[in-house]
């Protein structure tokens, strides 16, 4: 059964298949439309990246850690770098749709493929709700500025709204005063219609946009590219201007203390800053679009990562700079802080440009995710209806409608907070097993031959350098082991993920030592490992929960069904 269960792909089968295509069950052949070029891959990568985390997670994220969250940037950027060269070395090797559900079969094996495909669902259509709730946010704000206001009951969902209800009863029951907010939540919860005994709350915008961007990437990989690009141009102007107009009105002071609660603080940002970057790996997906995937692809990602690595940068030195971090706790910090200086019409350009910067990233990801259906389609993990392929509109058109409802409905109701940490921790879990998968690969390139992709990661031995660096971290985080491991007994989940991660990282530094490990992949699992054991554990046991759905699905059905349990 073990053997069975790591049963391998080689790379020259997958690209057979994917060459062959599916039979779409009117006799076509089940290709796809090749139109994508460098640029539109850059493009798209920034499309995917820049949205609701730059202008709506990173508030929180401020308000706890102050102006060392630019540090925080800083490192996420150098983890996500490690992990961007990975998933290069990879697309340029395995050009195909599945990105890394297809890199994981080729390097670790059947069923830790599968568990990053059901992982990565949690980035694409989990991710993508966070960002339809964001951009009816953002939208709501727009039409209140031109003077259209939609009743609370259609842009809020039933959890936030009971909430905010009783926060404002508990106020007016102390007989304190409603302040606009809980006014407006008060009246929301009263005016709602009621159904049998309940108050109804839908957020119908997140609904209709998902709706019509799924519409959009069923009709066509050209159509969505042509909007996309559109959209990118548009949004990075607006960051850079806010960026260049946002330094007119730093005031230094506000930079000191940088770490006001200390790098603990900083931390705790780890999910959002991290959501914020996601997005990159996202074209990988599109590989069979691509003209020249084996090259495109991995320029594509890093050229997308540099660029949006450096806005990030200067976009959280300037917010941190414009108005005291303490005043940073709202979902709206770009728009917020130009408001605060008095400069509202700047304000209201960074929401407009909120609006068409998460409705890039929903398109996407909603290319993204049908595509890697598609994939486990294509190996018999899925039902062979997600790998249908339009034959007119050459896009897997049931795996798209399908994702369209995935995301759509739970978007009517759904809270964003807890979907944001699953989002990254299922990416972080993928960009693990991708930089361990780089690893494995030249033995795969002997085997097969002549896998030789256009992309070649820099081997570097870590030798010497990984051992010391797990020294050097080790020794400045001793008194957090040491009160780690005395606490192990009590249900602390946050340190005994920590524990994990020590031992983790001890492993590796020994493996690395006898077997000269390529530097960068290391690095990339080391890096990426720490950020995910810094996401809170309660998220952490709904991702648990979410996996064994997805092993117990895998049992029953891709196990027997997969194209190499049949060969
Ligand atoms: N990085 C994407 C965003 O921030 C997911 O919206």
């Amino acid at each position: 059964m073990s053997n069975s269960l790591f049963r391998k792909k080689s790379i020259e089968k997958i690209v057979k298949d994917a060459e062959a295509g599916l039979d779409d069950g009117h006799g076509h052949s089940g290709g796809l439309k090749k139109v994508l070029n460098v640029k539109d891959l850059t493009f798209m990568g920034i499309a995917a990246v820049v949205g609701a985390g730059i202008f709506s997670t990173i508030g929180k994220a401020a308000f706890d850690g102050g102006p060392g969250i630019s540090l925080l940037f800083i490192i996420t950027a150098v983890t996500c770098g490690f992990s961007a060269l990975c998933y290069a070395e990879f697309a340029s090797r395995v050009p195909i749709a599945g990105s890394a559900y297809t890199y994981a079969y080729v390097s670790f094996g059947e069923i830790i493929a599968w568990i990053i495909g059901w992982a990565l669902i949690l980035e694409y259509a989990i991710g993508n709700i966070v960002v339809a709730i964001s951009w009816s946010g953002y939208f709501n704000n727009l039409l209140e500025g031109f003077g259209l206001h939609l009743p609370g009951w259609m842009i809020t969902d039933p959890g936030s709204a009971k909430e905010a209800f009783t926060k404002a009863q508990e106020t007016l029951n102390a007989g304190g005063a409603l302040d606009k907010t809980m006014q407006f939540a008060y009246d929301t919860w009263n005016n709602a219609p009621v159904i049998a005994g309940k108050h109804i709350f839908l957020n119908i915008p997140a609904f209709i946009i998902v709706c019509l961007i799924s519409a959009l990437t069923y009709i066509g990989m050209k159509e969505s590219k042509k909007m996309t690009n559109f959209l990118v141009i548009f949004k990075i102007l607006v960051i850079i201007f806010v960026i260049i107009v946002g330094f007119f009105f730093v005031e230094p002071g506000n930079w000191n203390p940088f770490m006001p609660n200390d790098f603990g603080g900083v931390l705790k940002g780890v999910s959002a800053v991290f959501y914020a970057y996601i997005g990159f790996d996202a074209i990988s997906t599109t590989a069979e679009e691509c003209r020249n995937p084996q090259r495109d692809l991995p320029r594509g990602m890093i050229y997308s990562l540099v660029i949006c690595t450096v806005l990030y940068i200067l976009v959280a030195f300037v917010l941190t700079g414009m108005v005291n971090y303490s005043e940073l706790n709202v979902s709206d910090p770009l728009a917020f802080v130009f408001e605060r200086v008095g400069q509202n019409w700047i304000g209201y350009i960074v929401s407009v440009s909120a609006v068409v910067a998460t409705t890039s990233v929903l398109l996407v990801f909603q290319l993204g995710q049908p595509r890697i259906w598609m994939s486990m389609s294509r190996d018999g993990l899925l039902p062979k209806a997600f790998g249908k392929v339009h034959p007119k509109y050459q896009t897997p058109w049931f795996s798209t409608i399908i994702t369209g409802i995935l995301v759509a409905v739970p978007s009517l109701f759904m809270r964003s907070s807890l979907m944001t940490d699953l989002t990254s921790i299922g990416t972080l879990f993928a960009f693990v097993l991708v930089s361990g998968g780089v690893l494995t690969l030249p033995r795969i390139a002997n085997l097969t031959g002549n896998s030789t992709g256009k992309f070649k990661l820099p081997y570097i031995n870590g030798k010497v350098i990984v051992p010391l660096l797990f020294v050097l971290f080790a020794f400045f985080s001793k008194d957090r082991i040491i009160s780690s491991v005395q606490n192990l007994g009590s249900d602390n989940l946050q340190e005994i993920l920590f524990v994990i991660f020590i031992v983790l990282a001890a492993v590796l530094s020994v493996l690395t030592f006898i077997r000269n490990y390529s530097l960068i992949p290391i690095l990339g699992v080391l890096f990426c490992s720490y950020l995910l054991i810094e996401i809170p554990a309660v998220s952490w046991m709904y991702f648990l929960i979410w996996m064994a759905i997805g092993l117990s699905i895998y049992f029953l059905y891709g196990y027997r069904k997969s194209r190499l349990a049949k060969a």
